[in-house]
């Protein structure tokens, strides 16, 4: 280990506190000794004060970005100075720890970092894992995630709907210090206001009418994980106010609770509206945007990626054949060609679902363009002879009315909560907020 502090007594006080770990570590009482120290050793973590005489502490985290990529470097901050503890994370930080530091605080910190899995097994697990393509705009999302992986920052995730952004969220978790905690993932927007808050942060028994026991919530679920919270957009304002607190604090109090409780999460949040403009338009919190939006990462849409599409289409059909135990189908010429020039407004995930139906509905062993039935969705009216026989596109039209019928019927019964709807439906929350969607029927 690493620290670097001007003052004698913070640095005796750290190196003892790591001692005590038995950790060994080097003292620096500037940025030129740290520097002649990080060419001559190589350390597993470094420490740095924020204030230094020669300089500043996040001139050493770009240092060590740029010299030394794998030592992962966390800064002290004054008690309270948000603005330095979000630079030095944009800057490349793996985390900051707040003055005074606590023993607790310092543990956990080592603790993650001594976790962190070596580059070359993260890089080997990501390249098996699930985000495919090779297009400029995949890769650099791809190298992205690499990196924050290896922090422990907020990350605020952008991007249309089905472009990947759970996915991109659970794989910065598991290449990451806490994979072997939970990954908990929460959409904002399924939640029914009165029960947030003990939703998030669990109540003590007697807290009201059927509170027989203490219970926690997503908080304290994802204690020494992460909490993905999906679709942040849609929270409500006073709900916003309550997590900006528990962010910043640390620590969240259980509904009824006279206390709070520290908590380790990391956040991760993502939404596929413009937060920005939402922010803008005052429907979302500043302070809570900022908190966020520490590291921002964009999915692209599949329209910025056509020449994945035929790689995408080849590997997400052959898990979907060995899935229902079906014989692989080709995907003809014709039938890539077309996939190629679709649209997509559900991205990734609408392929997913052409092909599932694809695969569904063809019994044979070839896909031809006319098999994947998109036709009646491409702009209607661009090409009216493409829609090649007025029977299919009717079809189509057809099930789509009797798809909007359904949901429909199920959002009355349920008086539109679209959670119980999808129950009621048989589909996920997701699948039901994908075909609204699609249907047009979100207003
Ligand atoms: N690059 C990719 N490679 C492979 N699968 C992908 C890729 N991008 C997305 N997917 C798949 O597409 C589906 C949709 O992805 P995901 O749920 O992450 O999207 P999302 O951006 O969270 O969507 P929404 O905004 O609707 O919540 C998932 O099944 C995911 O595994
Ligand atoms: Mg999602």
């Amino acid at each position: 280990m690493l620290v670097v502090d001007d003052e004698d007594d913070i640095r005796e006080l750290l190196d003892m506190t790591l001692s005590r770990m038995g950790l060994d570590a080097d003292c620096a009482a500037n940025v030129a000794e740290a520097r002649l120290l990080l060419s001559e050793n190589t350390y597993q973590l470094c420490l740095t004060d924020m204030r230094l005489p020669d300089g500043d502490g996040l001139e050493l985290v770009r240092f060590i970005g740029e010299q030394c990529r794998d030592l992962p470097v966390a800064v002290i901050t004054a008690h309270g100075s948000m603005e330095n503890a979000v630079s030095a994370l944009k800057a490349g930080a793996f985390d900051y720890v707040p003055k005074p530091v606590s023993l607790e605080q310092l543990r956990a910190l080592v603790k993650s970092v001594l976790n962190l899995p070596r580059q070359d097994v993260a890089q080997n697990e990501a390249a098996s894992g699930a985000l495919l393509g090779e297009s400029q705009a995949i890769r650099q999302a791809r190298a992205m995630i690499e990196k924050v992986a290896r922090s422990q920052a907020p990350v605020y995730i952008g991007g249309e709907s089905g472009s990947g952004k759970e996915l991109a969220a659970r794989l910065i978790h598991g290449q990451g210090a806490r994979r072997d905690q939970a990954f908990i993932p929460v959409n904002c927007g399924a939640i029914p206001e009165n029960l947030m808050e003990s939703e998030f942060f669990g109540y003590k028994k007697g807290a009201f009418t059927g509170a027989d026991a203490d219970r926690g919530g997503f908080f304290q679920a994802a204690h020494g994980g992460t909490l993905f919270l999906d679709e942040v957009a849609d929270l409500p304002l006073t709900m916003q106010v309550k997590l900006l607190r528990a962010i910043q604090e640390k620590r969240v109090r259980k509904v009824g609770a006279a206390t709070e409780d520290p908590v380790d999460v990391r956040i991760i949040s993502a939404t596929h509206q413009n937060l920005k403009e939402l922010v803008a338009a005052g429907r979302f919190r500043q302070d809570l945007f900022y908190r966020l939006d520490v590291i921002e990462l964009k999915m692209p849409s599949l329209r910025e990626c056509r020449e994945d599409i035929p790689l995408l289409a080849e590997s997400i059909l052959a898990r979907l054949a060995l899935d229902s135990a079906l014989p692989m189908p080709r995907l003809t010429a014709g039938a890539l060609k077309a996939l190629g020039e679709y649209p997509f407004p559900g991205n990734v995930r609408e392929l997913e679902n052409i092909l599932e139906r694809t695969l569904a509905l063809s019994g044979g062993t070839e896909v031809s363009a006319d098999d994947l039935h998109l036709a009646s969705l491409v702009a209607s009216g661009e090409d009216a002879s493409s829609a090649s026989s007025g029977g299919e596109a009717s079809l189509q039209d057809h099930l789509d009315r009797v798809e909007k019928q359904a949901i429909m019927e199920a959002l009355q019964k349920t008086r539109f909560n679209r959670t119980a709807a999808a129950k009621l439906l048989g589909v996920t929350f997701r699948s039901l907020r994908y075909r609204m969607e699609r249907l047009g029927l979100n207003e």
